[in-house]
């Protein structure tokens, strides 16, 4: 917001997505559906690698009984991959295509797991109750042959014997599917089962594909560090642990920080172990940060990374999500600042190659402006890892692979939280995963920072945090009356204006509440926008921008259509 509509008129203006909590200061009607976002669901199930693709039951791979002799594999292109690369896997030779037939994405392909009790346990422990590969490796992706409306009614026949009068007396038939692979770094190998994904057996393996740069430097993503506008923080992803650069402005570098973290980081259980410290690993690499100084506020500026230039390039992807694409839309065409992505951020869980595919995805925004993140549930608890609740939501990961790939401006490792003022706000943003019982080591900073605000500087404050305090969802899993008790009190004490949370998938915000009482409601403007006057101070309004990117969850417990404004679709709230 520009400081001329800091008078205290709060107009819900916010641009606001679940896979991101997207701020901006342009005005649209409340509830248009960006034409991008209507299909989003169908593309997430296509183009992501998670939820379907999960992988499961550790048990040994058997190769399958008598696999025919023509059986064939092959993945084309068939030369050294690119950084994103769409693979057409076609299986061939197969006498009676079977609708259990189906194709997954190994990686490395030397990955080898002998000893896999079998137990779905390990993997509904991260909450995923889907139809799922049962496997010992962890497939990247996986996809039914039958995903080619061609291969079950064996449109791409082939004969493969034919006798002394040429007629053909053994056929075979083929099917093609396409992978969408990103540069993980290490090989990859595409594996032909039957079976379905509860009993695989192997039928035949392709040969391994390779990157043709594994240590590119890769997925540059912005964040801002501090309140100043004139330094932004880059990081990157390179297989190359030597330290790299960035170049920008004119003539100006800065050299990278490089860390990484191993399988020896993430948390895990001898009874149960996580899916981060042992099937779900997959090698980061190294991820490059460098603080570029010496920036102008309010002013564009290029840079380029990595340690021969080489790599400088800033593209759309196809493939992204619709939802990355209605975003990116939004950062093309108008004036976004900032994005704020609340909480459940790649949703690896413990799968780690997905924050690959996840810093991929968001690259066509999140190299253009800061990409400003909260840490949720699935990234950081675990028991016994000393997060708030002791869910297995992180899969293991216990908040070690976030706070590498996104490095916010935090007091210190595993202490998540901070506060950044853009124009006339200012954000206090706080982890709902660490204790924020009063007189705790956070719930001090909140109140600290909250009360040094300078109201004249940035009179809007708003509170960010992951676990809301109220939803129509169900209150029971969604919220904690504890967490509430705590640390409501503070956001009327310190006036905040807005409060964002996440954790429900779907989207809905109150009227300006506090202690579950309606303070004030907000009236319509000339345009039909819901407009808050906060002029005279009543109550912090809050809202959940949980929407995008994964399946919505249904508001049983509609508490007052009044006071309360549900979107039930995968949407771009503004
Ligand atoms: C998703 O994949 C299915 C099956 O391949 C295809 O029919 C559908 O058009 C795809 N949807 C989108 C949005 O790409
Ligand atoms: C997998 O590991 C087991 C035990 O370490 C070994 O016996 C087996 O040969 C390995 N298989 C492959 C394909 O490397
Ligand atoms: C089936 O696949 C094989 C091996 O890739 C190929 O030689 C053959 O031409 C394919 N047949 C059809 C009908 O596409
Ligand atoms: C608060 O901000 C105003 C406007 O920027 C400034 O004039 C004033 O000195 C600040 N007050 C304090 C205590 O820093
Ligand atoms: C401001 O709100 C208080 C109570 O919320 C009310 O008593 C007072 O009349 C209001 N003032 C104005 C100017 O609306
Ligand atoms: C906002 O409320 C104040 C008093 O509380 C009033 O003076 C002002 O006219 C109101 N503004 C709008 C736009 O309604
Ligand atoms: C939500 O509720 C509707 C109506 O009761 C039902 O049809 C739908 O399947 C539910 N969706 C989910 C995700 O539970």
């Amino acid at each position: 917001m520009d400081p001329s509509s800091s008078s205290g008129i709060l107009k819900l203006l916010l641009l606001l997505t679940a896979i991101l909590g997207y701020y901006s200061t342009t005005s649209y009607a409340a509830s248009s559906l960006h034409p991008l976002a209507a299909r989003s669901l169908d593309e997430h199930r296509n183009y992501t690698a998670i939820s379907d693709f999960r992988v499961v039951n550790r048990r040994k791979l058997l190769t399958c009984p008598d696999p025919n002799p023509y059986l064939r594999i092959t993945v084309s292109p068939n030369t050294p991959m690119s950084d994103v690369e769409y693979l057409t896997v076609t299986v061939s030779g197969v006498l009676i295509p079977d609708s259990s037939d189906w194709v997954a994405m190994i990686s490395p392909s030397s990955e080898n797991v002998t000893d896999c009790p079998s137990s779905k346990a390990y993997y509904l422990q991260t909450g995923d109750t889907s139809s799922l590969p049962l496997l010992c490796q962890y497939p990247v992706k996986a996809q039914y042959v039958s995903n080619d409306p061609n291969y079950l009614s064996c449109k791409n026949k082939q004969c493969q014997v034919h006798d002394l009068f040429g007629n053909c007396i053994v056929s075979t038939c083929n099917g093609s599917i396409t992978f969408q692979v990103v540069n993980i770094r290490t090989d990859i190998e595409f594996v032909f089962f039957t079976g379905g994904f509860d009993i695989p057996c192997i039928l035949t393996r392709s040969s391994p594909l390779t990157f043709a740069n594994p240590n590119m430097p890769l997925n540059g993503h912005l964040s801002s560090i501090d309140s100043s506008g004139a330094s932004m923080r880059l990081t990157w992803v390179s297989g190359n642990g030597a330290p790299q650069q960035v170049q920008y402005g004119n003539g100006m570098s800065q050299t990278s920080v490089v860390s990484t973290f191993t399988q020896a980081d993430m948390c895990t259980n001898s009874d149960l172990p996580s899916p981060a410290a042992d099937f779900g690993w997959h090698d980061p690499g190294f991820i490059h940060s460098a603080i570029m100084k010496g920036l102008q506020p309010s002013s564009t500026f290029f840079y380029r990374y990595g340690r021969a230039f080489q790599n400088f390039y800033i593209v759309n992807e196809p493939g992204s999500i619709s939802v990355i694409n209605a975003v990116t839309d939004q950062v093309n065409s108008v004036n976004v600042d900032s994005i704020f992505h609340i909480g459940d951020i790649s949703y690896a869980t413990g799968f780690l190659v997905e924050w690959d595919f996840f810093l991929s995805l968001i690259k066509p925004v999140a190299s253009k402006v800061s990409y400003m993140t909260a840490i949720g549930n699935h990234e950081r608890d675990y028991a016994g890892s000393g997060s708030v609740y002791i869910t297995p939501d992180s899969g293991g990961e216990c908040g070690v692979a976030y706070e590498t790939y996104f490095q916010m401006p935090t007091p210190a490792m595993d202490k998540p939280w901070y506060s950044i003022e853009q124009a006339s706000v200012h954000f206090t943003v706080i982890s709902t995963e660490h204790d924020w019982s009063v007189g705790s080591e956070q719930y001090n900073w909140m109140a600290a920072d909250m009360g040094s605000v300078n109201r004249s500087k940035t009179p809007w404050l708003i509170f960010m945090g992951h676990r809301p305090m109220y939803t129509s969802s169900n209150p029971v899993t969604s919220v904690d009356p504890l967490f509430v008790v705590a640390v409501e009190p503070l956001l009327l004490q310190y006036k905040v204006d807005l409060a964002l949370f996440g954790h429900v998938h779907n989207y809905e915000r109150t009227c300006a509440v506090y202690q579950g009482q309606c303070l004030a409601v907000p009236t319509k403007d000339a345009n039909g926008v819901d407009t808050y006057n906060n002029t005279n101070y009543s109550a912090p309004v809050q809202a959940i921008i949980g929407m995008a990117g994964f399946t919505l969850d249904n508001f049983t417990n509609f508490v007052d259509s009044i006071t309360r404004n549900v979107e039930d679709s995968f949407r771009i709230i503004k």
